[in-house]
């Protein structure tokens, strides 16, 4: 039987003192243990305890990480007792991205639950070596050339939509969810072809957001009703079944000998080729998966990389002078005429604008490492095993010494083979680096620059300028604050250019 004489007040008030006494000691080794981590590297003497810096990253802004950058090539921070060592360096961010023994991609924690724990992405070292391999064919010149086609019929009939919007309603709105639609279409249409309709595009569309909100650096962990985390699981649910018919269509399509016409049936095709090295066999599902990796990786980067190329077009009306001609000059004055992959080899001047949009605004500034064991990231010091480990992007694209007035947008920078933009490749890192650099990369200057020629030669576009135009707001890539407000209208056809801008 309990005694329950043994619970005098006095004994509480010990075992409370005892409570009290362990949560001290705890605090205590948390900041020690905090304290022998950082040693020598910039970061708060102290962390906050428990949370760290939980607070900033609630709130994400681009000054706080340049003030993180800017106290050295390597700095620490604590979140939630996640130690993380972030880097501002080239050089360190190289190696971190090239280091597979020391360090691989660390994806959020709801990244597994909403993507499925087998989907290809998570694949790490030779597996993922070999993996990738075999999917590098959805990106040869040929499948690009497939996929323009595409691009410039959907570009085209959102940008008449825009026009038609904005006839019924001329009042500057922002593109931030019109830029939206507009690329998940174009992927949809490019991945599926017409193996999706329109109705599963626009119910993928619709649910995506589930997705990007739920991806989040802070969430709730447990996939219960309610929570983010449930409600992406639903809509990547919708979205696979969609993409798994697709699949099965572009089967039976290529089957009976037609072409290919997007990224599934050149797929298809190009595993039926004798030719073709590594396996046959996918599953609609195992190429749901892949296409839905690419949305996933593609989805929010290309929205913010487009609506900045708007923006700087908009907000540099000599640049679009620029782009215009050159546009007049390779369509021959014919906008009507579908753009092909030998005309985009002709826009040297818009390949350089794009290039450099994506430098001065990176998309992704930054991707997340996990050390997988200790990293002796210098001679005099060793990243801890199993802390983050950042490398930013947006330190290298801003370098001084190699980009001139770095935060300026100079599209000829690019122009000259002999520049220091061109002579250090190795340091246009928007796309990352190492064996999981982005593999769709041409894919993605192709799309960016064929909307923004599409845009130049049939519309005009007048950036309402506010106080917040040029703030940036992070919502897992960048945005401008304002959600970048335009109004459009339809660009007369044949205007006369001025000489010094024929290019
Ligand atoms: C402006 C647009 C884009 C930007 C800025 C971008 C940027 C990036 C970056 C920074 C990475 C991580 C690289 C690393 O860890 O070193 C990445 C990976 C990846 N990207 Fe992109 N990306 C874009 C568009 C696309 C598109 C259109 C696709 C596919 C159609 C795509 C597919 C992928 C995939 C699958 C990965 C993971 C590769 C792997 O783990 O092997 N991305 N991207």
């Amino acid at each position: 039987m309990i005694s329950f004489s043994r619970f005098t007040p006095a004994s509480s008030v010990v075992q409370l003192k005892d409570v009290f006494f362990v949560i001290l000691l705890l605090l205590v080794l948390e900041q020690v243990i905090y304290r022998y981590k950082k040693r020598q590297l910039p970061g708060d003497t102290w962390t906050i305890p428990v949370i760290g810096k939980f607070a900033d990253s609630l709130h994400l802004t681009l000054e706080n990480y340049k003030r993180q950058w800017d106290s050295g090539p390597l700095s620490v921070v604590s979140v939630f007792n996640i130690f993380i060592v972030m880097s501002s360096s080239s050089e360190y961010s190289h190696k971190i991205m090239n280091s597979p023994n020391y360090a691989e991609p660390a994806l959020v924690h709801s990244a597994k639950k909403v993507m499925v724990d087998d989907n290809w992405i998570f694949l790490m070292s030779k597996v993922h070596h070999e993996y990738r391999r075999g999917l590098n064919t959805l990106f040869t010149r040929r499948a690009l050339g497939i996929y323009l086609k595409q691009m410039d019929a959907t570009t085209r009939k959102h940008l008449a939509q825009w026009l038609v919007d904005a006839s019924q309603d001329p009042t500057p709105k922002s593109i931030m969810t019109t830029v939206c639609a507009l690329n998940m279409n174009n992927s949809l249409r490019v991945f599926c072809g017409p193996h999706i309709s329109e109705a599963a595009a626009q119910e993928i569309l619709e649910k995506y957001w589930m997705i990007t909100v739920a991806l989040e650096l802070v969430n709730f962990p447990f996939a219960i009703p309610g929570t983010k985390v449930y409600r992406a699981i639903q809509a990547r649910k919708v979205a696979m079944r969609h993409l798994e018919h697709a699949a099965a269509s572009s089967k039976q399509e290529m089957a009976t000998g037609a072409e290919p016409v997007c990224m599934l049936d050149h797929w298809v095709v190009a595993l039926r080729d004798p030719a073709h090295k590594g396996r046959r066999d996918f599953s609609d599902r195992e190429m749901a998966m892949v296409l839905f990796s690419f949305l996933f990786a593609s989805q929010d980067a290309m929205s913010s990389g487009l609506i900045y190329g708007f923006q700087h077009l908009a907000d540099h009306p000599d640049f679009l002078l620029k782009v215009r001609a050159e546009q007049e000059k390779v369509r021959g004055g014919d906008c009507d005429k579908p753009v092909t992959l030998e005309m985009m080899d002709d826009m040297p001047y818009l390949r350089a604008f794009v290039k450099e949009s994506l430098r001065v605004m990176p998309p992704v500034t930054m991707v997340p490492f996990r050390a997988t064991k200790a990293f002796p990231i210098t001679d005099d010091y060793t990243v801890p095993a199993r802390s983050l480990v950042i490398p930013s992007y947006y330190n290298s694209l801003h370098d001084p010494e190699v980009y001139p007035d770095p935060d300026a947008l100079i599209p000829d920078r690019w122009l000259d083979p002999n520049s220091s933009a061109n002579t250090n490749p190795r340091y246009y890192l928007g796309f990352g680096s190492g064996a999981h650099r982005c593999i769709g990369m041409e894919y993605a200057m192709m799309n960016i620059a064929l909307v923004l020629a599409d845009a130049a030669v049939l519309m005009d576009w007048e950036h309402h300028r506010s106080a917040e135009s040029d703030k940036v707001q992070i919502i897992a890539t960048l945005f401008p604050k304002d959600g970048y407000k335009l109004k459009f209208s339809p660009r007369e056809r044949g205007g006369e250019l001025p000489n010094e801008i024929r290019v």
